[in-house]
């Protein structure tokens, strides 16, 4: 054993990490710690974290050869926690390297700096184990090896002065909710007092939450079902279970017999809010991976048309549909931009409409944590004008008192009541309908914090709002 503290035993195996099988093999944090640093790395260049991390675990050198499907999918869920948890503090471990070095190092030895000064604030391995495993990480790369001696010693000076430095990080309100100064602007602007609660949502890891397919199974069976395997679950919406303790999908009971979906509790309103009905037609616009697709037809035997530009995503929606039982003529999947409806419209006018459009994301930052650092401030109005856009587009496709529902997953106005507000003054025949509380723009929900799990409520009976939810904004347009 090689690592600076020789009580560290064993290289540990990853325990917290989505594992996605019991007979996985755990891999080695030291191993993980490599690949989270080179992810990250890929954030910093600019890449999302999913396509960062996508490349990092392709069997490569430093991945070694093609592992057992099950074995691939433990470590990639091990390096993606590892990797977000990195970025979701990245402003405070930027601020704690620059304070710790005195020059920046190479950039491998920084990404694997970084990544260990994010555990070490997570509290998630005891000091001394991580400390252990990052120098062991170093010393398994031939370019990060001369510096195993520098993460040692920056990993332990962290240790030593851990209280002030993390004081120090947290004074700054853009480092504690690691937000660049225009967001934590806009935020401020528009929710004044509720900004903090927001903001701390945001930091979360992000709840595991199921939507039970009713043609299926109901809430209280699913319940059950978890209960029998041990798995502590609450209900958080009409049909939202939350998974107190996140697993790999396929260890979830029932979930390969279409028993359940994972979408949160806050997307979870789209169906029920667009009342579909049996006979239906419903155009459902940016698709994929097919969440809603699925939820609307698990609420009725309408027909859906689901339009998606991504071929990739667009295949996603058709195997989600039949893992769930749904797939068939009623459910058709169309490769097309939404900006373009003869691509994918027979002119019959369509009862209801769901655009989930494009959007800054900035309501579901737990779950994507890159997206604070790769959005830019005129991205917002870049893409008010688009969903503006998609709405004028859309709306001749709709019958007379149908309803179209538009949706985003912002939390920022301008893609959501102030779009709003703007359509129905523009669009004469259009009127909003009230969805909850009083604001006739729309709703707009705010993610809320699972901490602490124990003060959560259950859903009380017949409330349409989750307790639980990430943010989201809801209209409801009719044509009359
Ligand atoms: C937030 S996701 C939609 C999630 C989906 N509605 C669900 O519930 O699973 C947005 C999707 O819109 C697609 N998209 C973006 N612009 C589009 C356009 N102009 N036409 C069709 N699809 C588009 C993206 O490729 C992406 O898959």
């Amino acid at each position: 054993m090689s690592g600076a503290d020789p009580t560290a035993g064993p290289a540990p195996a990853i325990f917290n990490a989505a594992d996605t099988s019991a007979r996985a093999a755990a891999p080695a944090l030291h191993e993980v710690l490599v690949l989270a640093a080179a992810a990250w790395r890929g954030v910093q260049g600019g890449q999302s974290l999913d396509r960062a991390l996508e490349t990092v675990l392709q069997p490569n050198s430093v991945t070694g050869p093609a592992r057992a499907p099950a074995d691939q999918a433990r470590l990639g869920g091990a390096v993606r926690d590892l990797a977000a948890a990195t970025v979701r503090r990245a402003a405070t471990v930027d601020f704690l390297l620059t304070r710790l070095l005195h020059r920046p190092p190479d950039a491998a030895v920084s990404g694997l700096l970084a990544v260990g000064i994010a555990q070490l604030l997570a509290r998630s391995y005891a000091d001394f184990t991580l400390v252990d495993q990052a120098v062991r990480a170093a010393r398994a790369q031939p370019h990060t090896a001369a510096a195993s001696g520098l993460v040692n010693a920056v990993l332990r000076a962290f240790l030593r002065q851990r209280e002030a430095l993390e004081a120090e990080a947290g004074a700054d309100p853009q480092r504690r909710f690691n937000v660049p100064a225009w967001w934590l602007r806009r935020l401020q602007a528009e929710y004044g007092t509720r900004t903090t609660a927001l903001l701390a949502a945001q930091l979360e890891e992000p709840p595991l939450v199921l939507r039970v397919n009713a043609r299926r199974a109901s809430v209280p069976q699913m319940l059950e079902r978890l209960q029998q395997q041990g798995m502590d679950a609450v209900q958080v919406g009409p049909s939202a279970i939350w998974l107190q303790r996140a697993v790999a999908v396929e260890r979830i009971p029932g979930f390969l017999e279409g028993w359940v979906s994972v979408q949160d509790a806050g997307a979870q309103l789209a169906g029920p809010l667009l009342e579909v009905a049996a006979g239906m037609r419903v155009l459902d616009v940016c698709a994929a991976p097919g969440g809603k697709t699925a939820q609307l037809l698990e609420m009725a035997d309408c027909s859906v048309d689901a339009v998606e530009f991504d071929p990739q995503r667009a295949r996603r929606i058709g195997a989600n549909l039949e893992r769930l039982g749904l797939a068939g003529p009623n459910a058709r999947v169309v490769v097309a931009d939404a900006l373009d409806p003869p691509a994918y419209w027979n002119g019959v006018p369509y009862d209801r409409i769901l655009l989930d459009a494009p959007c800054t994301a900035s309501g579901v930052v737990r779950r994507h944590p890159d997206v604070v650092l790769l959005r830019r401030e005129s991205d917002v109005a870049k893409l008010a004008t688009q969903q503006a856009k998609m709405l004028q587009t859309l709306w001749p496709l709709l019958a007379p008192a149908g309803r179209l529902l538009y949706v985003v997953c912002s939390v920022f106005a301008e893609e959501g009541r102030r779009q709003v507000s703007a359509f129905l003054q523009r669009q004469p025949g259009a009127r909003s309908v009230l969805i909850h509380g009083d604001d006739p723009a729309g709703l707009q929900l705010l993610p809320c914090a699972t901490a602490p799990t124990t003060g959560l409520a259950a859903q009380p009976a017949g409330a349409a709002i989750p307790v639980l939810h990430d943010g989201f904004f809801y209209a409801l347009l009719e044509k009359t």
